[in-house]
């Protein structure tokens, strides 16, 4: 929202506008402006005029949020600022058509160029926009830049110093779009490329070129990047803090690039630039002539060689020209020599007119290329940036023209401010009141005067033949301007400066209007002159340099003009001529710069130093012109709105016109007749006091009013918060009633529903239980009658089997009747049977059960298993035993029916050992599972034995090997044992040969032991024929066996008796004639010990048999 009410006067620091300074004085006036820039408000007005004092620190108040607030804004709105002074002039321009002029001055590093480029950017950013616009706009500002590097340079008062004056039109469009522009540049300072003073330095573009640019185009332009290379070159400040020379070359070269050069011309300027380096490096020696005049000659070519390469000039009508001077007058040409001052004197002058002469060429080159293109009328902003004042301890020929141009603008300045504000009272219709002022139009008089002002009588002087020294021109001066007030010398012919010391014989001081200024004549005239030998123009003319040539047109021999060129002093009294000129047609804008220290830092203000340059801007007289009629003016509606609250009938509102509502207000306050006028528009206060009275008032109004709106808004906000809490608390109750309701509803629904699941539990149960018992009811009616009918069925039942009972009972007692009646009748029968005959009849059935039992527990039919049912009963031990025998044989009979005749034969042997032997020979167990093979020889199959064989006719019943023991030693010979049916043959083992046939009706008996061994005997019938040789004594591993078969053979035969079997461990055995014992003794069983016989006599044989295990 637009704060309409919003002023300069709110949150004054100091005042803002130094008309309203009360009581205003020199003091007050610098207090005013310390107090504000020591609160960073560099900007205050004198009117429509901004002071500006350097801050020498980046300020956050150009930023594009300032920029806005300030634009389309009155120029008294808001707090003092440059924008408001461009803002105003922009719309004054573009509204109201008229033409604008922004004039900043002050003294070197016041800020007189950042200024101007403020308001340049300021119009820039609230003028139209588009691409056409754009471009112009950027073109315009980029022709700072070019300018800057070209123009200004390091001083000691400012590190960014212009060197030039500079004035720039901008144009504009109907609409306030920016066409284009013009700048007219003002007197460079040139001496500065040759020489320098201490602490400063060349024109930034030297310093610039061998920083910033390549290496290769340093070499095209045969140049070195070492500045102490250069004599042009001071070095004891080449290196400025804070300023990058190559990073402002490149921005140099692309805003001069922006601004439209072209690559040929930017080679050129560059090569010119080069060459005045160069030319600086140029030194001359004296060299004497016969006529005893000395003579320059350049000392080293090479210098000048490469410039003239550079230049495309020929390098020996150069050197000619540093050594001799062509002086044409009336048709005739006469050549002098220059010594090596005067030589140098050309060298340096020709540097400098290169140099300013590329300097205006730039100038021109940019006005071309922004020049506007439309030809319809422009609207024109001028902008000015020019040197303010300057009072040095030794001002020249510079300062003197600085000083007029600067006389010149402050007339301009008086004559502006005089005439707005009377065409104000005037438009107004206010009654003009003579203003006194100082008018400085006495001194630009004595300063221009065609007849006899300084520049006049200088221009006279350099024209007049004859010898003219600076001297000659203080004299005429003396003698001329005398008797002018403003004009002090100690030669004048006014006496009363005669014993002045502070004026030297070589000066003149003027009274400027800021102040008195001590000029030293030496080099006016030849600074006024500013003489360029024409052998040095004209060799520059013969260059091959498009823009060499074009600098130094008068070079051209083809136009020689014997006319002097105009001095420099006329020059620049015209070019300020034009410039005033101009000026008078626009509507001027103030802005005085201002240096608050010397030494280029933030927060410092020196007083005697500011109070110096507030005395010659004149600022104590511009405030003083502003405030000769009335100090303080404003429409009537902004007054009406800030003041209304001083009087109740205007306040709150003022329904009439607004002019009457001010008269209602001053009339209510009292205010003094005298102190204020009513214009048609605006009401004009004489006295800033009545101001300042006004402002009071309305400063306790507000107050009362603050109080008033704090009442009013703390009593709102009280009531509004009251009601808020209020309705809050409805809200609040509300919920939590409606929570209360809730929960106390879900507990009275919960415990509903708990009374009622108990409830219908109770009922479920209830009829549950009614159900049940109805059930049970019905079970026990069921039951009950089952019960009855059971009772009643075991009832009949009982009745029944009563009856039965009775019945059987009544059979009973009459069976036992009768039984008792039989028995009776027979007792004398029945005893003496009945005993027996139950006695046989349970035997009977205990039998027939043994039996049946018997029968079903028999054991398997193997004749080998041992099991057998226990007897039931004692008395049947006997039969028990006896069946189990019977079964037992006739289960053997069963198996033996089952064998072959051979295995009844093998068995029967078998049978037969067992009799023989069982019981009575330890051998015999082992046998027993041995089957009898009979022919362990394979006889019959041997061919070994075929022969042995075929010597019997029977079939071998044994074929055994066995131990003949041999009674001498009772060592055993192996012999082949056969037996027959008839015989037992031994025969020899190897051959087979028979060595003894025994029939068998010659055995009588065989002898065998009762342990574990082989022996046996095979004794003969004594008288026999087998018997001669005697008993045998055997020894065979299968003698069970072996005597089985004989003594079977022998049980078989009829033809004899049957084979007895001795079993005994000691036995005779019939050797031939001798019968020798054979005793057996059981030994211990040792590791390896077998059966062993050995003879201990004649008649015994021993054998010792290890015990069987
Ligand atoms: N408004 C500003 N804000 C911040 N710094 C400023 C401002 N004005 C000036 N300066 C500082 O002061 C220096 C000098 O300013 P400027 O070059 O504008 O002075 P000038 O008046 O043009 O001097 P000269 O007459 O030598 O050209 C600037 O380089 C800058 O550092
Ligand atoms: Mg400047």
């Amino acid at each position: 929202m637009e704060v309409k009410t919003k002023s300069l006067l709110d949150n004054m620091i100091g005042v803002g506008d130094m008309v309203l300074l009360e009581p205003l004085s020199e003091e007050s006036f610098i207090e005013n402006l310390r107090k504000r820039f020591d609160h960073n408000e560099i900007y205050t007005y004198i009117g429509s005029v901004v002071i500006s004092v350097n801050p020498y620190k980046s300020m956050l108040i150009y930023t594009p949020e300032r920029v806005e607030e300030y634009r389309n804004r009155n120029f008294y709105e808001l707090s003092p600022h440059i924008y408001a002074l461009a803002d105003e002039a922009y719309r004054s321009l573009r509204d109201q058509d008229k033409d604008q002029c922004i004039l900043i001055t002050g003294e070197s590093g016041a800020g007189k160029t950042e200024a101007s480029k403020l308001v340049m950017s300021y119009v820039a950013a609230v003028c139209g926009k588009g691409q056409e616009v754009n471009k112009v706009k950027e073109q315009l500002l980029q022709s700072n830049p070019v300018l800057e590097a070209f123009g200004n340079a390091k001083t000691v008062r400012n590190d960014n110093s212009s060197r030039f004056g500079k004035y720039m039109d901008i144009e504009f469009d109907f609409k306030g779009d920016p066409l284009g522009g013009v700048i007219s540049n003002y007197l460079l300072e040139k001496s500065r490329v040759v020489k320098q003073p201490r602490g400063e330095r060349n024109f930034h573009i030297f310093y610039q070129l061998l920083s910033g640019a390549s290496d290769d185009t340093l070499k095209k332009l045969k140049l070195d990047r070492d500045f102490s290379k250069y004599n042009y070159l001071s070095l004891d400040s080449a290196v400025v803090n804070g300023l990058d020379d190559a990073t402002n070359f490149r921005t140099v070269r692309n805003a001069m690039q922006i601004v439209g050069f072209m690559e040929d011309e930017v080679q050129s300027v560059l090569e010119l630039v080069a060459a005045v380096l160069k030319l600086g490096n140029i030194e001359f020696k004296p060299e004497s002539r016969c006529n005893g005049t000395d003579e320059s000659r350049v000392k080293d070519k090479n210098d000048l060689k490469e410039m003239c390469e550079l230049l495309g000039i020929e390098q020996s009508v150069l050197e000619r020209a540093f050594s001799y001077r062509t002086v044409e007058a009336k048709m005739e040409k006469v050549s002098t020599t220059l010594n090596v001052a005067q030589a140098y004197y050309a060298r340096d002058a020709l540097a400098k007119n290169l140099y300013s002469r590329l300097f205006s060429w730039i100038v021109n080159r940019i006005n071309e290329s922004i020049k506007a293109q439309a030809k319809t009328r422009h609207k024109v902003m001028g902008v000015l940036d020019i040197y303010g004042f300057e009072i040095f301890e030794d001002n020249s020929f510079e300062q003197f023209i600085i000083n007029y141009c600067n006389e010149k603008l402050q007339q301009i300045f008086i004559e502006l401010t005089l005439r707005e504000e009377q065409e104000e009272y005037v438009r107004e219709g206010i009654e003009w009141t003579n203003i006194e002022y100082f008018n400085n139009a006495i001194i630009c008089d004595l300063i221009e005067n065609h007849q006899n002002g300084i520049l006049a009588m200088l221009d006279e002087e350099c024209l007049r033949p004859g010898t003219v020294t600076d001297e000659t021109f203080l004299d005429k001066l003396n003698m001329i301007c005398a008797e002018h007030q403003h004009f002090e010398s100690r030669l004048s012919k006014n006496s009363k400066f005669l014993n002045d010391h502070s004026l030297p014989h070589c000066c003149f001081r003027i009274q400027h209007y800021a102040g008195k200024v001590l000029y030293r004549v030496e080099g006016f005239v030849d600074k006024n002159n500013d003489l360029l030998y024409r052998d040095l123009s004209q060799a520059m003319y013969k260059a091959n340099h498009t823009l060499i040539k074009h600098l130094f047109p008068e070079g051209n021999p083809a136009k020689v003009n014997l006319k002097r060129p105009p001095t420099a002093g006329f020059q620049f009294k015209a070019s300020v001529g034009t410039l005033m000129r101009n000026l008078q047609t626009k509507n001027p804008n103030y802005i005085r710069c201002i240096k608050p220290n010397d030494k280029k830092a933030p927060h410092i203000f020196t007083e005697s130093l500011v109070c110096h340059q507030v005395r010659y801007l004149g600022l104590m007289e511009n405030v003083r012109v502003r405030r000769a009629g009335y100090a303080f003016r404003q429409a009537y509606e902004p007054c009406l709105e800030r003041y209304k609250m001083l009087c109740k009938r205007t306040w709150p509102h003022w329904r009439g016109p607004a002019r009457e509502g001010v008269e209602m207000l001053m009339a209510d306050l009292q205010v003094p007749a005298e102190e204020f006028s009513y214009g048609r528009s605006k009401i004009f206060i004489r006295n800033p006091r009545t101001l300042f009275f006004l402002e009071e008032r309305r400063r306790q109004c507000l107050q009362d009013l603050a109080t008033l709106i704090q009442k009013i808004y703390r009593g709102w906000k009280c009531r509004t918060h009251f009601l808020l809490l209020k309705k809050s608390q409805i809200v609040v109750a509300a919920w939590y009633r409606r929570y209360a309701q809730q929960k106390k509803y879900e507990k009275i629904k919960s415990a509903t529903t708990v009374v009622q699941s108990y409830t219908r539990g109770w009922q479920a149960r209830k009829l549950l239980r009614e159900l049940k018992h109805q059930k049970r009811c019905e079970e026990a009616v069921t039951t009950i009658a089952a019960y009855w009918h059971g009772t009643q069925a075991r009832m009949e039942l009982r009745r029944l089997k009563q009856e039965v009972r009775n019945k059987h009972a009544v059979t009973v007692i009459w069976a036992y009747w009768q039984g008792t009646k039989v028995r009776r009748e027979y007792r004398k029968f029945f005893r003496a049977n009945a005993g027996k005959k139950i006695y046989d009849f349970t035997i009977q059935r205990i039998m027939q059960k043994y039996f049946l039992g018997l029968k079903r527990t028999l054991p398997s039919m193997s004749p080998v298993d041992k099991n057998w049912p226990a007897r039931p009963y004692v008395f049947l031990d006997g039969v028990h035993t006896e069946l189990r025998r019977i079964f037992h044989l006739w289960r053997c009979k069963k198996y033996k029916s089952k064998f072959t005749e051979e295995k009844k034969a093998v068995y029967e042997e078998k049978l037969e050992a067992s009799e023989l032997f069982k019981d009575k020979k330890s051998l015999y167990p082992s046998s027993v599972s041995q089957p009898f093979k009979g022919d362990y020889l394979e006889i019959s199959k041997n061919p070994k034995y075929q022969k042995l064989n075929s010597s019997f006719d029977e079939k071998v019943l044994l074929a055994d090997v066995v131990n003949k023991i041999n009674r001498a030693n009772g060592k055993g010979t192996t012999r082949i044992l056969l037996l027959t049916k008839k015989n037992v043959v031994l025969a020899d083992q190897k051959t087979g040969q028979v060595k003894a046939s025994v029939p068998l009706p010659d055995l009588t008996s065989v002898s065998v032991s009762t342990q574990n061994d082989g022996f046996f005997a095979l004794r003969l019938k004594e008288g026999s024929a087998s018997a001669v040789k005697g008993d045998f004594l055997l020894s065979s591993e299968h003698l069970i066996e072996t005597i089985t078969k004989l003594h079977h053979i022998g049980s078989t035969a009829s033809d004899r008796e049957q084979l007895n079997v001795d079993i005994s461990d000691e036995f005779l055995v019939q050797f031939k004639q001798d019968k020798v014992c054979v005793k057996f003794i059981q030994v211990a069983p040792k590791n390896g010990n077998s059966v062993s016989c050995k003879r201990k006599n004649n008649r015994l044989l021993e054998v010792t048999v290890p015990a069987s295990a």
